[in-house]
């Protein structure tokens, strides 16, 4: 049964039990306004409590149902009856409670958690605003800013927050069900929420500001602007009138184009390790060692050591170490700053450091992150291939070079395997998962297993320059710099892509990631005679000045104390480059700017595509989406351009 009733004395216990996250699908809401019915005329019933079996309360709406016609009954005509019942209704919560799954409990009249649950309402995420209740219910138990942070911004809180901010009565210290049958027991008459006044705000600038940062950061996504208007509408008209206009908008950004995109990258996200190959048997990872402690052996280390991995980090000498453990310790304490790390001295106590690979003898995995220079990772492999245990994975975090070839420097090259996080690696989501031909499935599945244990998704990739991301990154960069030799400048560029979407533009993004990885990488290139013709020189002049980007005070741009100014020198090269490729037009037609990226993008997608380096073009979506910043109201660049193409 998806909805049973069961009765604790003079308590009846709604359980819903639809795998995996309970969802509010059309078996879900019917049961449960069977179950109002049931417990309305039940003698023996004067109260009710609504749990979930299973690892989570409701964790929303069924997404799949969102491209299918609506079918009866609606889930806030289900909220209502609820809300309406004689009996008091009491939501235990655990796992998540999300989305509609959150509304459902704000339609009870007490809510109960255990210290684990959290509580959001993520329409946001899916381009949509809470569609039963959720602007008009949440206003009416939270302060106004913490309505429209968790609406508009989307973002989960925690049982303890929740409790503190009244959104839920009580916190279980033992059995949840218990707890909530106990509290059912005390509540003589229902307490709706619909029929309270709105909390409203103490700090009202402190909640316009919040709107107007939420606003900016929202650069296009639809959902974001309607979310904050419908908090605002929840917190000024009368109940009903709010509920039949939030459930309007609901309706309306269901089918929006936007809506469409953010849901293909939910459900593409979620199908990245859908793959024979990563549903082996994992072997065992608890110690894992990292090498190099620059920016990504940091925050790799970092990365590990927050989802409870032990971590010994080498570097090359004591003066290197000290500063990658340094690096360490101030992601750590920042993080911990931020209530990320409840126990900080518990995680510190999982970190060493060494100068000598030998500490990597027990390691289960090791990850290199020294120079990008294919001998020094040769020289760093086979130092490891003599050190570690035999069954000990090795992973490599170059951004370019051949993992094939770092592979063949080990005894057994099936244990050498690609993982290629971004940066800051202990924030983005994104690993790439490089195979080399000879890796072993098990190594595959420990890599598809430890992107989880990260809290990262993992897109498996094969071996190609660049591998799926750089290597598309690097064919729309060069397209950019054709476009400044026809006449672009970098700001109209920059500028174009962030009206597009990107929170900046190539020649921004370069500038903060540094210019000499991708410069080692052509030089490289030139060295083995793979850059096509016409090559152009510009951003090779630039390192050549020493110009890396914000790191060195100058990249594209000039980087100071003033900001970020547009370059008189970096204007005279690029003048220079067109007159030599004999092109002196300095104009450029805005509106043909994105169109040239996005044609270089999906053709180079297409490439990685039709070579198998990509499993599928929603994978290609999602390292787009995830870690080179394109829009994720847009799907990723082969959704949109499927959208453009239909
Ligand atoms: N509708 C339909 N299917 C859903 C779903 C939803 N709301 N939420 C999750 N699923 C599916 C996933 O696609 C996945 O299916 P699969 O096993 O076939 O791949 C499965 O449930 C498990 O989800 P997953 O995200 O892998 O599990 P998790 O334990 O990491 O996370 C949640 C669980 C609930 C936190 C997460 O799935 C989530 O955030 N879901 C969306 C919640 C949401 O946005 N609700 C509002 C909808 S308007
Ligand atoms: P970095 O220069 O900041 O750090 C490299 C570190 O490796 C230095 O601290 C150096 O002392 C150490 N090192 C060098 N040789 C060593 C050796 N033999 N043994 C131990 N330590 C040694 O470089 P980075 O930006 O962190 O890049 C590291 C790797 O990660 C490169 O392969 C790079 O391509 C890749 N990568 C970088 C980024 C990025 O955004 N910076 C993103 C993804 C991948």
């Amino acid at each position: 049964m998806t909805v049973s009733i069961a009765k604790q004395g003079r308590v009846a216990v709604v359980t819903i039990d639809n795998p995996p996250v309970n969802a509010s699908s059309q078996a879900v809401r019917a049961g449960l306004l069977e179950a109002v019915a049931a417990t309305e005329v039940d003698p023996d019933v004067d109260a009710v409590v609504l749990a979930c079996a299973g690892r989570t309360f409701v964790a929303g709406a069924d997404v799949r149902e969102f491209d299918l016609p609506p079918v009866e009954p609606h889930l806030p005509d289900v909220i209502i009856a609820i809300e309406a019942a004689s009996k008091p209704w009491v939501a235990a919560i655990h796992g998540t409670a999300l989305g509609g799954g959150l509304e459902l409990a704000l339609g009870c009249h007490a809510r109960i958690a255990d210290a684990k649950a959290r509580m959001g309402l993520p329409e946001v995420t899916l381009g949509l605003v809470p569609g039963a209740g959720g602007t008009v219910r949440l206003p009416r138990l939270v302060e106004a800013e913490l309505a429209l942070t968790m609406i508009a911004g989307g973002k989960p809180i925690s049982a303890k927050a929740a409790l503190e901010a009244g959104l839920i009565d009580a916190i279980a210290t033992g059995d949840l069900l218990e707890e909530a049958v106990a509290l059912a027991n005390t509540l003589d008459a229902p307490r709706r929420t619909l029929e309270k006044a709105v909390v409203g705000t103490t700090n009202p600038d402190a909640f316009d500001k919040t709107a107007s940062g939420l606003r900016r950061k929202a650069r296009g996504q639809v959902s974001i602007g309607a979310a904050i208007d419908a908090v605002e509408r929840g917190l000024r008209l009368p109940a009903q009138k709010a509920l039949a206009e939030g459930r309007a908008t609901f309706l309306a950004l269901k089918s929006s184009d936007q809506a469409h995109a953010l849901r293909h990258i939910f459900f593409a996200e979620r199908a990245t390790l859908a793959d024979p190959r990563a549903k082996q048997t994992p072997r065992p990872v608890t110690r894992i060692g990292v090498i190099g402690g620059g920016t990504m052996g940091a925050g790799i280390a970092s990365a590990c050591l927050m989802r409870g991995f032990h971590v010994t980090l080498i570097e090359r000498d004591d003066t290197s170490l000290a500063a990658g453990t340094n690096r360490v310790r101030g992601t750590l304490d920042s993080s911990a700053e931020r209530g990320l790390l409840p126990d900080l001295n518990a995680v510190v106590a999982r970190f060493e450091t060494a100068t000598d690979y030998a500490a990597l003898a027990d390691a289960d995995l090791v990850i290199e992150a020294v120079f990008e220079d294919l001998e020094v990772k040769n020289q760093v492999f086979a130092q490891l291939d003599a050190v570690t245990r035999p069954d000990a994975i090795l992973a490599t975090n170059t951004s370019y070079l051949d993992v094939n070839a770092i592979a063949g420097v080990l005894t057994d090259p099936s244990r050498a395997i690609g993982l290629h996080f971004f940066s800051p690696a202990h924030i983005m989501k994104l690993l790439e998962i490089v195979l080399p031909d000879m890796v072993a499935e098990d190594v595959v599945a420990t890599a598809a297993n430890l992107s989880k244990s990260l809290g990262k998704i993992g897109v498996l990739s094969g071996v190609c320059d660049g591998f799926i991301g750089n290597r598309i990154m690097s064919a729309y960069r060069a397209e950019a710099d054709r476009l400044l030799i026809d006449g672009a400048t970098p700001e109209q560029v920059d500028a174009a892509m962030r009206d597009y979407g990107f929170p900046m533009g190539v020649f921004e993004m370069q500038d903060l990631a540094g210019l000499d990885i991708a410069w080692a990488m052509r030089k490289r290139r030139l060295a083995e005679g793979r850059i096509s013709d016409p090559y152009i020189r510009i951003a090779d002049r630039l390192c050549e000045m020493g110009r890396f980007g914000q790191k060195t005070g100058a990249g594209w741009y000039d980087h100071s104390d003033k900001g970020v100014q547009p370059s008189e020198l970096v204007m005279s090269i690029i003048a220079e480059e067109r007159q030599m490729m004999g092109k002196a037009d300095p104009s450029f037609p805005t509106e043909h700017v994105m169109p040239r990226i996005l044609g270089a993008m999906t053709r180079e997608a297409e490439a990685v595509l039709a070579e198998g380096i990509a499993r599928s073009a929603d994978d290609i979506d999602v390292v787009m989406v995830n870690g080179y910043g394109f829009p994720r109201w847009k799907g990723g660049p082969m959704f949109a351009s499927r959208a453009v193409a239909d």
